[in-house]
């Protein structure tokens, strides 16, 4: 079977190109994938998608935030993206009084929109490859340092020069792992407002439980609007800008999507790792998943107790739930994944055949013939600082709200001479407002117990282990838990309030929890993350070497760069799949399914009135499909990753069909191994927003600005 497996895999391997399924491409080399894309049904040309000339698919699409995708569909700025990727900024908007997270959030006119302090929309305006440019001058260095100074040196200048006289920002990023460079020249909205958001009920419905899983019910969109100064060009939030005027906006359709339909999803995956060594995916499976799996295990379970028994604990630790929770589960997943598919074995084959080709060839060998046995020198010596980095991120970096405060007062007692009083009043203000020091004590326990058990004696400082020499260190962890600043946001305010810089680092310095993290921090930069570091960039500067080679293996077949927060264009088909032995899975789910899970005793399944009233009267208007069901999602095989959340579905006509947001749970492995039988995209579909905008919440004028295709 395994041989099977890996045969079928090689073929798959070295005949990517026929079956390109798999696959973030890049929008400006698109005229190479353009050819399959319209055998798979695609009508629009490559130019459509991507040309800096005239306005093209390109022009209505975002990266929302810092890691998420959006898209415009309206001529006035309105803008759709997931509702987990609002949702910090719903949270941020809601209190007990006005719960938008439970009861949802609908502007009914212009003025209603809520403005978002720290939210940013930013559109592509060019990509250009500048790979030359950033290398030149770096031949004739023989000093990786000073090279490393050239490459920056010379990344400066292009940056300047491709945005010289505009209001755009530039950016240049490494693809293929530092072979190629390309600048991103971009337009930066921040006046973005929030204009509707279905209830939690909805927008999360299924919640963490769900998460990750077909077959899934989630009405995952919220709606923003873009606004400009009165020239259209980006300006601060003012009451006297105006909706953004955008070069090009989707069109929705909604006249159905049938099993095979082509689809393309065009938007901002994040990181995938497709030419990662075999040793690496084996400690990722054997190690790393584990661990922070585990970490994550005891502190979830801490929240999910408090966030049952308390309604304001569940506001204010419901976003840090969610993301504390989405990456515990994808791990699980993908190491399932890496699991059934031998992805160890795969690679090793594949490594295999990779030494031979280079043994082929005296110049090959030269210059590529330590590549294997380098990385796998690198990654042993890697494994003890992965272990404990990881343990360090998970329990001090992002373990505890304390942790957060102490990084904040950190910076201040370090570098600052003056307290800017007002602005770390307003940081504090928003950051206790999410904060019960109780719960984040009992995280704090927890966590630190496990640090100080399961990593080695020399990651440990001694302020730690002599708290553990007594006999009672629960007890003395929550008692200096409980005493600290840090966790009092009474008198830390007073004391920021005093604005007397000595009193108030004096008084940091001698807070016990303040110690113990500047002694947590001092280890990790003395004995963890610099040797982390030094091993990571000699991995780095293999896995370029190991890239060209691949590109010069691969030829002329084509291999797609990792995922790099860049643009990008995957294509599929809308398809189910089978998770296991006899089992079935459609490509669609309706309305029906949600009032199947129904149970007003479990949170994430409680299905509002309204909702329940609509299907009960099958008042679905022009949203049913053929069958009188009301779709709400649906699957298809695009190479998707996070990041692709909120990216546009594409149909053949270049109309939006759906939202991307989540992966299957059998697929979850694909940023390291796709497997064309099991990696599905999940996305909304339009129709099920149409209704829950039109029908549930009665803002049915948000349709009159858009373009809808029946
Ligand atoms: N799994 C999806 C993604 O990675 C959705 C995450 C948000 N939803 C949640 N229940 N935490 O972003
Ligand atoms: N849910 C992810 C995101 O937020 C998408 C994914 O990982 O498939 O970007």
């Amino acid at each position: 079977m395994i041989k099977l497996v890996l045969f079928s895999f090689l073929v798959f391997f070295s005949f990517f190109s026929v079956i390109a399924r798999q696959g973030m491409w890049v929008p400006v080399l698109l005229q190479e994938n353009i050819d399959e894309m319209q055998q798979m049904g695609f009508t629009l040309s490559a130019d459509d998608v991507y040309n800096v000339n005239h306005s093209s698919l390109k022009d209505a699409i975002v990266l929302f935030g810092r890691g998420c995708t959006g898209e415009l569909i309206s001529n006035d700025g309105l803008l759709v993206t997931n509702h987990h990727c609002g949702y910090g900024q719903i949270q941020s908007h809601s209190s007990i009084e006005h719960d938008y997270l439970t009861d949802g959030f609908w502007a009914m006119n212009r003025n209603e929109e809520l403005a978002n302090e720290g939210l940013s929309v930013t559109f592509l305006i060019e990509m250009r490859e500048v790979t030359d440019e950033v290398l030149a001058g770096t031949d004739t260095i023989n000093d990786a340092i000073l090279i490393q100074d050239k490459i920056s040196e010379n990344i400066e200048f292009v940056k300047n020069e491709a945005i010289a006289g505009t209001h755009y920002e530039a950016v240049v990023k490494p693809f293929y792992n530092g072979n190629q460079y390309y600048v991103f020249v971009n337009e930066r909205f921040t006046d973005v407002r929030l204009v509707g958001a279905p209830p939690s009920a909805i927008g999360k419905f299924g919640g963490d439980t769900d998460n990750w899983m077909w077959p899934r019910h989630t009405g995952d969109f919220s709606l923003f609007r873009i606004y400009a100064g009165p020239d259209n060009k980006p300006a601060d939030y003012s009451p006297n800008n105006v909706p953004y005027q955008p070069r090009k906006f989707f069109p929705i359709d909604i006249s159905g999507i049938n099993s095979g339909d082509f689809t393309m999803v065009f938007g901002y995956p994040g990181t995938t790792q497709q030419y990662l060594f075999s040793k690496a995916v084996q400690q990722i499976v054997e190690q790393r998943n584990p661990d922070r799996v585990a970490i994550r295990d005891a502190k979830l379970k801490i929240l999910a107790e408090k966030m049952d028994a308390n309604r304001v604990t569940r506001i204010q630790y419901a976003a840090k739930y969610a993301s504390t929770s989405n990456a515990w589960k994808k791990w699980q997943g993908e190491t399932k994944g890496l699991k059934r598919l031998n992805a160890v074995e795969i690679k090793l084959a594949s490594e295999k055949l990779f030494d031979e080709w280079v043994n082929s060839n005296i110049d090959r060998e030269n210059k590529y013939g330590n590549v294997l046995n380098t990385f796998d020198e690198l990654y042993d010596q890697l494994l003890p600082y992965q272990k404990a980095k990881d343990y360090f991120d998970e329990i001090v970096m992002r373990g505890t709200d304390s942790y957060r405060a102490y990084s904040r007062l950190a910076r201040n007692v370090r570098d600052k001479d003056t307290i800017d009083v007002d602005k770390e009043l307003s940081f504090f203000d928003e950051h206790f407002k999410d904060v019960d020091p109780v719960v984040d004590s009992e995280v704090f326990v927890s966590l630190f117990q496990k640090y100080f058990y399961e990593t080695d004696q020399r990651f440990i400082p001694e302020e730690l282990s002599s708290l553990f020499a007594t006999d009672n260190a629960y007890d003395v962890l929550l008692k200096i838990h409980n005493s600290s600043l840090l966790n009092s946001s009474q008198e830390l305010k007073a004391l920021i309030e005093k604005n007397d810089v000595e009193r108030f680092k004096k008084a940091l310095i001698n807070d016990e929890l303040f110690k113990l993290f500047e002694s947590m921090s001092r280890i990790y930069y003395d004995s963890i993350f610099t040797q982390h570091r030094s091993i990571s960039q000699k991995i780095e500067k293999n896995q370029k070497l190991y890239v060209e080679a691949l590109l010069e293996k691969e030829n002329d077949k084509m291999m797609y760069p990792d995922a790099n927060l860049t643009m990008r264009v995957t294509y599929g088909k809308v398809e189910g799949y089978r998770p296991s032995d006899g089992v079935t899975y459609k490509h669609y789910t309706t309305l029906d399914g949600i009032i199947e899970k129904d149970n007003p005793e479990i949170y994430d399944y409680d299905v509002p009135d309204r909702l329940r009233e609509l299907y009960l009267k099958s008042d679905f208007g022009q949203y049913a499909n053929n069958k009188g069901e009301l779709p709400v999602c649906f699957l298809a095989s695009n190479h998707t990753t996070g990041g692709n959340s909120g990216s546009p579905v594409i149909n053949a006509k270049g109309h939006l069909v759906g939202i991307n947001f989540d992966r299957c749970w059998e697929g979850t492995m694909s940023d390291i191994m796709f497997d064309p039988e099991m990696c599905r995209n999940i996305s909304l579909d339009m129709r099920y927003m149409l209704f829950v905008i039109d029908k549930f919440a009665g803002a049915s004028y948000l349709l009159n600005e858009m373009q809808i295709v029946k």
